[in-house]
Protein backbone atom coordinates (compact mmCIF):
# COMPACT_ATOMS: atom_id res chain seq x y z
CA UNK A 1 0.00 0.00 0.00
CA UNK A 2 1.44 3.57 -0.45
CA UNK A 3 -1.15 6.58 0.67
CA UNK A 4 -0.68 7.85 -3.05
CA UNK A 5 -2.36 4.28 -4.93
CA UNK A 6 -5.07 4.37 -2.22
CA UNK A 7 -6.14 8.12 -2.31
CA UNK A 8 -6.32 7.57 -5.93
CA UNK A 9 -9.24 5.70 -5.75
CA UNK A 10 -11.20 7.68 -3.09
CA UNK A 11 -13.28 10.85 -2.72
CA UNK A 12 -14.36 12.55 0.35
CA UNK A 13 -17.20 10.87 2.00
CA UNK A 14 -18.22 13.80 3.07
CA UNK A 15 -17.83 16.62 0.27
CA UNK A 16 -17.03 14.27 -2.06
CA UNK A 17 -13.63 15.96 -3.36
CA UNK A 18 -10.87 13.99 -4.44
CA UNK A 19 -8.60 12.37 -1.37
CA UNK A 20 -4.81 13.36 -1.23
CA UNK A 21 -2.52 11.91 0.94
CA UNK A 22 -1.84 14.73 3.73
CA UNK A 23 0.74 13.72 5.89
CA UNK A 24 1.60 10.58 7.44
CA UNK A 25 -1.22 7.66 7.60
CA UNK A 26 -3.61 11.07 6.87
CA UNK A 27 -6.00 11.58 3.02
CA UNK A 28 -7.65 14.60 3.57
CA UNK A 29 -9.54 17.00 0.50
CA UNK A 30 -9.57 20.50 -0.39
CA UNK A 31 -12.13 21.69 2.28
CA UNK A 32 -9.71 20.24 5.35
CA UNK A 33 -11.50 16.71 5.93
CA UNK A 34 -8.72 14.55 7.21
CA UNK A 35 -9.29 10.98 7.40
CA UNK A 36 -6.43 8.05 9.40
CA UNK A 37 -5.31 5.43 7.19
CA UNK A 38 -5.07 2.59 9.42
CA UNK A 39 -1.29 0.94 10.28
CA UNK A 40 -2.54 -1.71 8.83
CA UNK A 41 -2.73 -0.29 5.32
CA UNK A 42 -6.32 0.05 4.64
CA UNK A 43 -8.94 3.14 5.18
CA UNK A 44 -12.24 3.16 6.69
CA UNK A 45 -14.53 6.11 5.76
CA UNK A 46 -17.79 5.09 7.18
CA UNK A 47 -20.30 7.78 7.95
CA UNK A 48 -23.02 7.69 10.20
CA UNK A 49 -24.51 5.34 12.13
CA UNK A 50 -25.11 1.46 10.44
CA UNK A 51 -27.94 -0.51 10.09
CA UNK A 52 -25.78 -3.26 8.79
CA UNK A 53 -22.85 -5.32 10.16
CA UNK A 54 -19.96 -6.94 7.61
CA UNK A 55 -18.94 -10.38 7.76
CA UNK A 56 -17.50 -11.72 11.43
CA UNK A 57 -13.89 -12.70 12.04
CA UNK A 58 -15.95 -16.21 12.61
CA UNK A 59 -17.47 -16.04 9.38
CA UNK A 60 -14.31 -15.03 7.83
CA UNK A 61 -12.57 -17.54 9.04
CA UNK A 62 -14.94 -20.68 8.03
CA UNK A 63 -15.01 -19.11 4.58
CA UNK A 64 -11.03 -18.89 4.25
CA UNK A 65 -11.37 -22.98 5.55
CA UNK A 66 -14.19 -23.68 2.77
CA UNK A 67 -12.80 -21.69 0.10
CA UNK A 68 -8.92 -23.15 0.25
CA UNK A 69 -9.71 -26.67 0.27
CA UNK A 70 -10.70 -25.41 -3.38
CA UNK A 71 -14.46 -26.25 -3.74
CA UNK A 72 -15.11 -23.13 -5.73
CA UNK A 73 -12.21 -22.99 -7.30
CA UNK A 74 -14.16 -23.58 -10.57
CA UNK A 75 -15.68 -20.40 -10.05
CA UNK A 76 -12.53 -18.62 -9.53
CA UNK A 77 -11.01 -19.45 -12.70
CA UNK A 78 -14.45 -18.37 -14.44
CA UNK A 79 -13.95 -15.01 -13.05
CA UNK A 80 -10.16 -14.85 -13.61
CA UNK A 81 -10.66 -15.47 -17.16
CA UNK A 82 -13.66 -13.06 -17.43
CA UNK A 83 -11.60 -10.38 -15.43
CA UNK A 84 -8.38 -11.40 -17.86
CA UNK A 85 -10.30 -10.70 -21.10
CA UNK A 86 -10.86 -6.71 -19.67
CA UNK A 87 -7.16 -6.33 -19.02
CA UNK A 88 -8.15 -3.85 -16.05
CA UNK A 89 -5.88 -1.34 -14.99
CA UNK A 90 -8.05 -0.78 -12.18
CA UNK A 91 -10.36 -3.73 -10.42
CA UNK A 92 -12.61 -2.99 -7.52
CA UNK A 93 -14.19 -5.79 -5.64
CA UNK A 94 -17.33 -4.55 -3.46
CA UNK A 95 -18.02 -7.28 -0.48
CA UNK A 96 -14.71 -8.49 -0.94
CA UNK A 97 -14.36 -11.10 2.26
CA UNK A 98 -11.38 -12.73 2.20
CA UNK A 99 -10.50 -11.52 -1.08
CA UNK A 100 -10.25 -14.74 -2.80
CA UNK A 101 -11.47 -13.73 -5.84
CA UNK A 102 -9.77 -10.60 -5.95
CA UNK A 103 -6.13 -12.02 -5.64
CA UNK A 104 -7.04 -15.01 -8.05
CA UNK A 105 -8.26 -12.08 -10.58
CA UNK A 106 -5.55 -9.17 -10.25
CA UNK A 107 -3.75 -9.28 -14.07
CA UNK A 108 -0.31 -9.17 -13.78
CA UNK A 109 1.64 -5.44 -14.02
CA UNK A 110 3.26 -3.43 -11.49
CA UNK A 111 0.90 -0.65 -12.59
CA UNK A 112 -2.13 -3.08 -12.93
CA UNK A 113 -4.23 -2.32 -9.14
CA UNK A 114 -7.14 -3.51 -7.48
CA UNK A 115 -9.61 -2.19 -4.16
CA UNK A 116 -11.18 -4.89 -2.15
CA UNK A 117 -14.26 -2.85 -0.38
CA UNK A 118 -15.91 -4.05 2.23
CA UNK A 119 -18.49 -3.33 5.29
CA UNK A 120 -16.15 -5.42 6.85
CA UNK A 121 -12.98 -4.09 8.41
CA UNK A 122 -11.59 -7.79 9.27
CA UNK A 123 -12.83 -8.76 5.91
CA UNK A 124 -10.95 -5.72 4.16
CA UNK A 125 -7.24 -6.27 6.73
CA UNK A 126 -7.44 -9.84 5.41
CA UNK A 127 -8.00 -9.35 1.33
CA UNK A 128 -5.56 -6.48 1.80
CA UNK A 129 -3.04 -8.86 3.56
CA UNK A 130 -3.36 -11.23 0.42
CA UNK A 131 -1.54 -9.18 -2.43
CA UNK A 132 0.67 -6.06 -2.55
CA UNK A 133 -1.06 -4.68 -5.24
CA UNK A 134 -4.42 -4.36 -3.36
CA UNK A 135 -5.28 -1.68 -1.41
CA UNK A 136 -8.16 -1.50 1.16
CA UNK A 137 -11.74 0.76 1.91
CA UNK A 138 -14.27 -0.08 4.39
CA UNK A 139 -17.42 1.44 3.21
CA UNK A 140 -20.93 0.60 2.76
CA UNK A 141 -22.27 -0.16 -0.47
CA UNK A 142 -25.80 1.21 0.71
CA UNK A 143 -24.21 4.63 0.59
CA UNK A 144 -23.13 7.12 -2.19
CA UNK A 145 -19.75 5.43 -2.24
CA UNK A 146 -15.89 7.15 -0.90
CA UNK A 147 -15.04 6.33 -4.61
CA UNK A 148 -14.30 8.65 -7.39
CA UNK A 149 -16.66 8.71 -10.72
CA UNK A 150 -15.39 6.14 -13.07
CA UNK A 151 -12.29 5.11 -10.97
CA UNK A 152 -12.67 1.49 -11.74
CA UNK A 153 -12.45 -0.57 -15.29
CA UNK A 154 -13.64 -3.55 -13.96
CA UNK A 155 -16.27 -3.71 -10.98
CA UNK A 156 -16.59 -7.60 -9.35
CA UNK A 157 -19.54 -8.55 -6.99
CA UNK A 158 -19.60 -11.88 -6.06
CA UNK A 159 -21.70 -13.24 -3.67
CA UNK A 160 -22.45 -9.45 -2.16
CA UNK A 161 -24.89 -6.59 -1.96
CA UNK A 162 -24.81 -4.31 -4.73
CA UNK A 163 -25.45 -0.27 -5.87
CA UNK A 164 -26.88 0.03 -9.35
CA UNK A 165 -26.36 3.81 -9.40
CA UNK A 166 -23.13 3.88 -7.56
CA UNK A 167 -21.58 1.11 -9.52
CA UNK A 168 -22.70 3.00 -12.86
CA UNK A 169 -20.81 5.87 -11.27
CA UNK A 170 -17.36 4.57 -10.28
CA UNK A 171 -17.22 2.29 -13.32
CA UNK A 172 -15.38 3.69 -16.78
CA UNK A 173 -17.87 3.72 -19.65
CA UNK A 174 -17.90 0.40 -21.23
CA UNK A 175 -16.53 -0.73 -18.02
CA UNK A 176 -17.56 -4.37 -17.40
CA UNK A 177 -19.44 -5.25 -13.95
CA UNK A 178 -19.04 -9.08 -13.07
CA UNK A 179 -21.72 -10.37 -10.73
CA UNK A 180 -21.91 -13.69 -9.45
CA UNK A 181 -25.50 -14.63 -7.73
CA UNK A 182 -26.47 -17.84 -5.98
CA UNK A 183 -28.92 -20.10 -8.22
CA UNK A 184 -32.20 -21.19 -6.53
CA UNK A 185 -30.79 -24.90 -5.74
CA UNK A 186 -27.77 -23.86 -4.43
CA UNK A 187 -27.50 -25.48 -1.18
CA UNK A 188 -30.60 -27.11 -1.48
CA UNK A 189 -29.66 -30.26 0.32
CA UNK A 190 -28.67 -27.86 3.24
CA UNK A 191 -32.23 -25.94 2.96
CA UNK A 192 -34.33 -29.20 3.25
CA UNK A 193 -32.74 -30.45 6.63
CA UNK A 194 -33.02 -26.57 7.99
CA UNK A 195 -29.55 -25.66 8.11
CA UNK A 196 -29.12 -23.25 5.53
CA UNK A 197 -31.50 -20.33 4.86
CA UNK A 198 -34.45 -20.12 2.04
CA UNK A 199 -33.02 -17.76 -0.53
CA UNK A 200 -34.92 -15.39 -3.17
CA UNK A 201 -36.17 -17.56 -5.86
CA UNK A 202 -36.09 -14.97 -9.12
CA UNK A 203 -32.50 -13.57 -7.54
CA UNK A 204 -31.62 -13.36 -11.17
CA UNK A 205 -34.62 -12.18 -13.10
CA UNK A 206 -34.29 -9.37 -9.67
CA UNK A 207 -30.97 -8.84 -10.76
CA UNK A 208 -30.98 -7.96 -14.22
CA UNK A 209 -34.20 -6.18 -13.88
CA UNK A 210 -32.51 -3.83 -11.54
CA UNK A 211 -29.23 -3.39 -13.39
CA UNK A 212 -31.62 -2.76 -17.16
CA UNK A 213 -31.39 0.69 -16.90
CA UNK A 214 -27.66 1.34 -16.14
CA UNK A 215 -26.09 -1.79 -17.71
CA UNK A 216 -27.00 -4.05 -20.53
CA UNK A 217 -26.22 -7.32 -20.23
CA UNK A 218 -23.17 -9.15 -21.96
CA UNK A 219 -23.06 -12.84 -20.71
CA UNK A 220 -24.19 -15.36 -18.26
CA UNK A 221 -22.68 -18.34 -17.13
CA UNK A 222 -24.39 -20.84 -15.21
CA UNK A 223 -22.39 -23.07 -13.22
CA UNK A 224 -23.60 -26.39 -11.06
CA UNK A 225 -22.56 -29.43 -9.75
CA UNK A 226 -22.50 -31.52 -6.82
CA UNK A 227 -19.48 -31.63 -4.23
CA UNK A 228 -18.98 -34.31 -1.75
CA UNK A 229 -18.59 -32.46 1.38
CA UNK A 230 -17.15 -33.64 4.47
CA UNK A 231 -19.06 -33.11 7.98
CA UNK A 232 -16.31 -29.77 8.76
CA UNK A 233 -17.08 -28.97 5.56
CA UNK A 234 -20.57 -28.55 5.85
CA UNK A 235 -20.29 -26.76 8.90
CA UNK A 236 -17.61 -24.36 7.18
CA UNK A 237 -19.71 -23.82 4.10
CA UNK A 238 -22.85 -22.90 6.44
CA UNK A 239 -21.05 -20.84 8.93
CA UNK A 240 -19.71 -18.73 6.22
CA UNK A 241 -23.18 -17.31 4.74
CA UNK A 242 -25.95 -16.06 5.57
CA UNK A 243 -27.34 -18.73 7.40
CA UNK A 244 -24.11 -18.38 9.92
CA UNK A 245 -26.61 -15.52 11.76
CA UNK A 246 -29.41 -18.02 11.61
CA UNK A 247 -28.74 -22.10 11.86
CA UNK A 248 -25.48 -20.79 14.47
CA UNK A 249 -22.59 -22.90 14.82
CA UNK A 250 -24.36 -24.33 17.47
CA UNK A 251 -26.79 -25.95 15.48
CA UNK A 252 -24.62 -26.51 12.19
CA UNK A 253 -22.09 -28.28 14.10
CA UNK A 254 -24.80 -31.13 15.61
CA UNK A 255 -26.24 -31.52 12.14
CA UNK A 256 -24.48 -32.02 9.14
CA UNK A 257 -23.34 -35.89 9.87
CA UNK A 258 -25.00 -37.37 7.24
CA UNK A 259 -25.30 -34.61 4.94
CA UNK A 260 -22.36 -35.16 2.17
CA UNK A 261 -23.33 -34.21 -1.11
CA UNK A 262 -24.42 -30.65 -1.57
CA UNK A 263 -25.40 -28.82 -4.83
CA UNK A 264 -23.11 -25.74 -5.50
CA UNK A 265 -25.13 -23.75 -8.24
CA UNK A 266 -24.01 -20.14 -9.43
CA UNK A 267 -25.09 -17.38 -12.02
CA UNK A 268 -21.69 -15.65 -13.34
CA UNK A 269 -23.29 -12.36 -15.11
CA UNK A 270 -21.27 -9.99 -16.89
CA UNK A 271 -22.90 -6.49 -17.61
CA UNK A 272 -21.46 -3.40 -19.68
CA UNK A 273 -22.01 -0.46 -18.04
CA UNK A 274 -24.08 1.95 -20.66
C1 LIG B 1 -21.30 -13.71 1.24
S1 LIG B 1 -19.92 -12.65 1.54
C2 LIG B 1 -19.02 -12.74 -0.01
C3 LIG B 1 -17.58 -12.37 0.12
C4 LIG B 1 -16.70 -12.58 -1.13
N1 LIG B 1 -17.15 -11.81 -2.26
C5 LIG B 1 -16.70 -14.05 -1.48
O1 LIG B 1 -17.51 -14.46 -2.31
O2 LIG B 1 -15.91 -14.79 -0.90
C6 LIG B 1 -20.66 -11.03 1.47
C7 LIG B 1 -19.67 -9.90 1.80
O3 LIG B 1 -20.36 -8.66 1.66
C8 LIG B 1 -20.03 -7.83 2.77
N2 LIG B 1 -21.13 -6.87 2.98
C9 LIG B 1 -22.33 -7.11 3.55
N3 LIG B 1 -23.07 -5.98 3.58
C10 LIG B 1 -22.30 -5.01 3.00
C11 LIG B 1 -22.50 -3.62 2.75
N4 LIG B 1 -23.65 -3.02 3.08
N5 LIG B 1 -21.51 -2.92 2.16
C12 LIG B 1 -20.35 -3.53 1.82
N6 LIG B 1 -20.09 -4.85 2.02
C13 LIG B 1 -21.06 -5.58 2.61
C14 LIG B 1 -19.84 -8.81 3.92
O4 LIG B 1 -19.07 -8.26 4.97
C15 LIG B 1 -19.18 -9.98 3.22
O5 LIG B 1 -17.77 -9.88 3.25
ZN1 LIG C 1 -14.21 16.85 2.14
Amino acid sequence: MSLQTLSEWLRCPNCFLPLHPGGDLLLRCDRGHSFDVNKRGFINLLTGPRKFIGDSAAMLDARDRFLLAGWYSPLRDAIRALVAGESPRRLLDVGCGTGYYLGAALPPGDDVRALGMDLSPIAVSRTIRSHDRVDGLVADVWSPLPLRDGVADTVLNVFAPRNAAEFHRVLRPHGLLLVVVPQPTHLRELRESGLAVEMQADKAAHLTKSLAARFHLESHDQRSRIVELSPPEVVSLIGMGPSAYHAGATAAEGAPDLIRDVTVAFDIFGFRRR
